[in-house]
């Protein structure tokens, strides 16, 4: 949520900055901003901002807007309203500073109301104003003591860059809570809350803890902490390629990634079989067999896509390990005061590793002593640090913010966890072969609902006109009609929910009508016979139904037909045309799909 990127070094900054920017605008789209040092004789710093997308800023930007050091942010709103003046960078009244900041400073009023009461004028609503006037007020030596004084009377999350007039040779960062990496070049620096601005550049990143700072110049870094000692922070190599974030000849990174779910899984899935023992090895996971033999209960955090997927990993691990587990969105579970017990393994999904909720509940855990694991796709995030141990999903950059293959990989590696905790337990040998050979059937099969992409596009078209949805399933269904409605309501902003078609009958049958669409997932397992009851229910109250299945559905008037797995990993396939669906309904809307209106990719905020 929110991106921030910067660069010091010989190059012209303005282009580099919203290059960075667009790299960026997944995570906030609300305005965007640049401050740069003028340099030349005057010197001094220069800003521009703008409401809306970075687009909007570039063609607002001043004809003389050079320089070789600068700084800039793309913003979800939090506070204050999405306009030019709350866009960052923010400045003191004499243009000394420039700020950019991901995060929250909780205590803002009050330091507003100090800085009021001193003098200093704000013109902005936006929380990070106060650190700009922190800055300037420090009468310290270095800039660096500016903002390690400035920070020092913040309380809340920050992940800050720093542009000082008086000290044109340098970017000084921080990070608390919200992420901040380095970029090293050849004698240029890079900074940015996101690898996927850095990657064009330089796959050399230096990731900063919670607590520590850096000074960036054009030819060296040096990290240390908000307390003044220096830390040895070393360079770490990106995996992903720079190429991952482009559009590769798709019209969106949603399409782009839908169709990139066979190889993703494929990756998920790579050397991780172990054909001899029927089972999998997952390296990262910290859990060895006498650990795995003492788990009681699996419980699993996570928020959106991400807690859907969840709910789909619980059953698998009941259904496979006969472990009790179940899933729950982790801004819920953080606020009950949960009882944290010790014979429960706790598992955070998250693919940006980053989203609020999650890294709280799984910092709460672990101050109750909990052994918490994540399933994660971003390598090295916040969450993954914190974890005990976990697996990485491997399903390569999502820039998109409604996810898609992330969603499909999570919910293959709790296919994965759910056969190693079986194995460890009372899953047989043969049973651990047949879910191995539907594992491997899993990128073939996407292959071919990805094929059908035709049918469903047409079915989305005829749909779209519907102004609410019904979305049912039962049991290993119902997760997957829950995010399949999430998906369309997102992506298109027609209203859908999500009901076990168990419950129909008990209140939403009340809704069905021809206007009502109702999108049906009938897997061919025991519960057939069930699902087939509920669709006789909503055809005799005229309601039209969209069925997927793995076989034609007489009573549906569309079915689309998807390939049948195993029973207990039907539910990893069965929501992939309802990706497509919800793709081509926004499509055939005109909706902005890689950006809806209200969303951020990574909610790094409560
Ligand atoms: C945001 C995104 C969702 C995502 C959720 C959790 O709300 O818009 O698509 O599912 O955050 O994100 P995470 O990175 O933790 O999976």
């Amino acid at each position: 949520m929110c991106g921030i990127v910067g660069y010091i070094g010989k190059r012209d900054v303005a282009p580099l900055l919203l290059e960075g920017l667009q790299r960026l605008e997944y995570r906030g789209y609300d305005s965007a901003g640049i401050a740069l040092h003028a340099g030349g004789k005057t010197g001094g710093l220069k800003s521009a901002k703008a409401k809306g997308r970075v687009r909007e800023l570039e063609s607002r930007l001043p004809k003389r807007f050079n320089g070789t050091t600068g700084i800039a942010h793309t913003r979800w709103a939090t506070h204050g309203a999405p306009n030019d003046v709350n866009a960052h960078p923010h400045l003191d009244a004499d243009e000394k500073v420039a700020v950019v900041h991901n995060g929250i400073i909780d205590n803002a009023a009050d330091l507003r109301t100090r800085l009021t009461a001193e003098g200093f004028v704000f013109v902005s609503d936006t929380d990070t104003e106060v650190l700009a006037h922190l800055i300037a007020r420090s009468e310290a030596g270095t800039l660096e003591e500016k903002v390690r004084e400035a920070v020092g009377h913040i309380e809340g999350t920050y992940g800050i860059a720093v542009l000082h007039a008086d000290f044109p040779d340098r970017i000084v960062v921080a990070r608390n809570g919200s992420p901040v990496v380095l970029g090293i070049g050849e004698k240029e620096m890079f900074v940015s809350s996101d690898v996927a601005a850095l990657v064009s550049h330089t796959r050399q990143v230096v990731t900063l803890d919670d607590g520590e700072m850096a000074t960036l110049r054009a030819d060296d870094y040096r990290t240390y902490t908000t307390e003044g000692s220096s830390t040895s922070a070393q360079p770490t190599t990106v995996e992903w390629e720079a190429e991952s974030y482009d559009m590769g000849g798709h019209d969106t990174y949603m399409h782009k990634e839908i169709h990139e779910q066979a190889d993703a899984v494929d990756r998920a899935l790579r050397g991780r079989i172990d054909d001899r023992f029927s089972t999998v090895h997952l390296g990262g996971l910290n859990l060895d067999a006498r650990d795995a033999r003492a788990v009681r209960r699996v419980k699993i955090l996570g928020c959106g896509t991400s807690y859907h997927a969840g709910q789909i990993g619980a059953q698998m691990i009941e259904e496979l390990a006969r472990i009790p587990a179940d899933a729950e969105p982790a801004s819920e579970f953080r606020y009950r005061n949960p009882v944290v017990d010790p014979d429960t393994l706790y598992i955070a999904v998250s693919q940006s590793g980053e989203t609020y909720d999650v890294l709280a509940a799984v910092q709460e855990l672990k101050r109750k002593g909990a052994r918490v694991l994540g399933l994660v796709n971003v390598v090295g995030s916040a969450i993954a640090r914190e974890t005990d141990g976990g697996i990485y999903v491997h399903a390569g950059p999502e820039v998109c913010v409604v996810s898609t293959k992330c969603f499909t990989n999570m919910v293959v590696s709790f296919g994965l966890l759910a056969l190693h905790l079986g194995r460890t337990r009372d899953l047989s040998v043969a049973d651990g072969k047949r879910i191995i050979e539907g594992l491997r059937k899993l990128p073939g099969q996407i292959e071919e609902i990805l094929a059908n992409e035709a049918q469903i596009e047409e079915l989305a078209k005829e749909y779209a006109e519907a102004k609410s949805m019904m979305f049912i399933g039962r049991v290993r269904g119902y997760p997957v009609a829950r995010e399949a409605s999430l998906k369309l309501k997102e992506v298109s902003y027609i209203h859908a929910e999500a009901y076990p078609a168990s419950e129909l009958k008990h209140g939403p049958l009340a809704l069905i009508e021809p206007a009502m669409p109702t999108v049906a997932i009938v897997p061919d397992d025991e519960l057939l016979e069930k699902n087939r009851a509920a669709l006789e229910e909503i055809k005799a109250r005229s309601g039209r139904i969209l069925a997927v299945a793995h076989q034609v559905q007489e009573k549906a008037d569309h079915t689309i037909v998807v390939p049948k797995n195993e029973d207990e990993l039907d539910a990893i396939l069965m929501g992939i045309p309802l990706q497509l669906f919800a793709y081509y309904t926004a499509k055939a809307m005109g909706r902005d799909i890689d950006k809806p209106r209200n969303l951020a990719k990574s909610v790094t905020v409560e």
